[in-house]
């Protein structure tokens, strides 16, 4: 952990990703922040994205038709109002970061400053994806950290994991607002408060909850269960968006073949080099995510094959090395040439549609907590993702959030005292092995259930685990000093709870929750909304 020694901040944001930096830098530069991020400030899903951000920025294109194309993946369940509000703000959010000079790719026929270049991905009906390249995620992420290392009002904590929120309420005062939280230094094991007039959760979404998955390991849903246990809604937990393409190979922990190569052109075929797309979606590999995840899935398990493949080696070599350095490399450490063969793929989790339910603002139920990024839930996916639209919901939400806070601070009260961490209770551990199988076995058995294609008897035995896990961890937590892995594990249980809830609850197939025994889309339907017990 390094900087600052005070114990108190206007505005305490838990995540360093794009999210939690872009808000770092909208506020005022008069307020006092503190930016905690659980590992080195770059990490997380943001820093690996490869895509890009979509934004309307060809004449040829327009609002309404990423408003539309955002709504027809959402399959029914994105709020118009979100898909409005967040594409009309999508060219000011890239022309800010343009101004703070994160290099995007530019068109090749133009000298420095032409036109940018627009990739275009699965389910967009334009080109109108702008990238760096293909690690977009890095360009983005490495500049705002600078950025926030030079502004002298952010006060980073590294290293630093949010354990729980506290409330008012837990502290005898009324009226019920977020007050602040307890923070474990994970280096040196000490928990302590960190009072807040205002919290932000921008902690990235829960896809560790699978046993594959395109996410990195910091992935575990800390901020919608802890937005749960201090009260608040949520939404659509159900949608979890597994990416098709990713590196079937032991050692390549999932790494993400970019959409945007399919977009260029890539096919996937059967292990016998045939293509299969077109018999499942008229606009073959360019079907949005879930279509396609689910056709792999299908073919995969129909052949009982352990991957299909993906082929761009009919595109000029050159291309593929200029377009696509970073996958171009990382396959050919794996022993791939994608220049002249086809690359073994599998589907796995990559992207939490569902989360902490938010307004426009960013406000969540609890007054003076907010919630931003994957970890919220705006309305905008819902029931699945648009691709490239994640990294542009951070950027507007950011944005907007900032905005309101800016405005907010005037009236809210200060940041009370808050009482040390009681660990008087508790003992070191003497079986870290609980935490570690556990894990395992989470991990499992909601691939295995609550994966691709669900049933209701999966669900059910998934729903029995859960309830089993979820007595232990509340023991281990009850009577043991905690830790990072004690924390992500009793974050993760509670998150695959409200995954299975929200799945149990949708009794048709509708976008990224699909199940063997409903497999007809309802003719009407909302989100699905848990609301916890007070
Ligand atoms: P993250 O960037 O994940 O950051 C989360 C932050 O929260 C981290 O700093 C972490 O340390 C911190 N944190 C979490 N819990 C705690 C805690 N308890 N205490 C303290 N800190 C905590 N989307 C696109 O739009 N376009 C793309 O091209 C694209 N490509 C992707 C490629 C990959 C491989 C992946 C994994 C995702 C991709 N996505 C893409 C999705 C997108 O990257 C994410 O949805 C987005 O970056 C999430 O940003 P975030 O700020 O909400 O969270
Ligand atoms: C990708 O590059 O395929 C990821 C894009 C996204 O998740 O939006």
């Amino acid at each position: 952990m390094n900087a600052t020694t005070s114990d108190d901040f206007d505005v305490v944001i838990v995540g360093s990703g794009a999210a939690g930096l872009t808000l770092a830098l909208r506020l005022p530069e008069s307020c006092r922040v503190a930016v905690l991020s659980k590992g080195p400030l770059a990490e997380g899903s943001s820093l690996y994205a490869q895509g890009g951000i979509s934004a309307v920025l060809d004449e040829q294109d327009s609002v309404h038709a990423h408003v539309a194309d955002t709504l027809d993946a959402g399959a029914g369940l994105s709020d118009p109002d979100t898909a409005r509000f967040v594409a009309a703000r999508a060219a000011d959010c890239i022309h800010w970061l343009i101004g703070n000079d994160v290099p995007f790719s530019r068109e090749s026929s133009s000298e420095g400053a032409g036109d940018l270049h627009l990739h275009r991905e699965g389910g967009h009906s334009h080109r109108r994806i702008v990238h760096a390249a293909d690690a977009t995620g890095r360009a983005v992420e490495t500049t705002l950290e600078g950025m926030v290392r030079r502004r002298g009002n952010i006060h980073v904590f590294e290293h630093a994991m949010a354990v729980d929120l506290i409330t008012t309420s837990r502290l005898g005062q009324s009226p019920r607002r977020c007050a602040g939280l307890y923070m474990l230094d994970t280096s040196t094991g000490d928990v302590r408060p960190l009072a807040a007039r205002t919290v932000v959760l921008a902690t990235g979404g829960a896809s560790k909850v699978y046993l594959y998955t395109s996410n990195p390991d910091g992935a575990t849903g800390d901020g919608i269960a802890m937005a749960w246990r201090a009260g608040c809604r949520v939404a659509n937990l159900e949608f979890n968006q597994f990416h098709p393409t990713c590196l079937f190979h032991p050692e390549a922990k999932s790494f993400l073949l970019s959409e945007a190569l399919r977009g260029e052109g890539a096919r996937l075929l059967l292990p016998d080099g045939s293509r299969f797309m077109h018999r499942f979606d008229q606009r073959a590999e360019l079907a949005p995510r879930d279509v396609v995840a689910r056709a792999i899935d299908h073919e995969m398990k129909r052949l009982g094959v352990d991957c299909v493949y993906l082929d761009i080696s009919h595109r000029d070599a050159a291309f593929i090395r200029e377009h696509f350095p970073t996958i171009h490399e990382r396959c050919l450490a794996f022993g791939f040439d994608m220049t002249r063969d086809p690359v073994p793929v599998v589907p796995a989790a990559h992207y939490t549609c569902g989360g902490v339910m938010v307004d426009h603002s960013g406000r969540t139920d609890l007054p003076g907590l907010y919630a931003i990024g994957e970890v919220s839930y705006t309305g905008l996916h819902g029931a699945n993702r648009l691709a490239s639209n994640s990294l542009l919901e951070c950027l507007v939400y950011g944005t907007a959030a900032a905005d309101d806070i800016a405005a907010a601070l005037a009236d809210a009260p200060p940041a009370p005292q808050l009482p040390a961490w009681d660990e008087s209770r508790v003992s070191d551990s003497d079986e870290h092995v609980v935490v570690s199988h556990n894990w395992d076995e989470l991990r499992r058995f909601m691939w295995d259930y609550v994966g691709i294609v669900r049933t209701d008897k999966r669900l059910q035995r998934a729903r029995r685990r859960i309830d089993l896990l979820q007595g232990e961890i509340r023991e281990y937590y009850g009577n043991f000093r905690v830790s990072a892995d004690l924390l992500e594990l009793r974050n993760l249980a509670m998150v695959a709870e409200l995954i299975i809830g929200c799945a149990q609850n949708r009794r048709e197939s509708r976008g990224l929750h699909y199940t063997l025994d409903y497999p007809e889309t309802a003719s009407e339907s909302g989100p699905t909304v848990l609301t916890p017990s007070r």
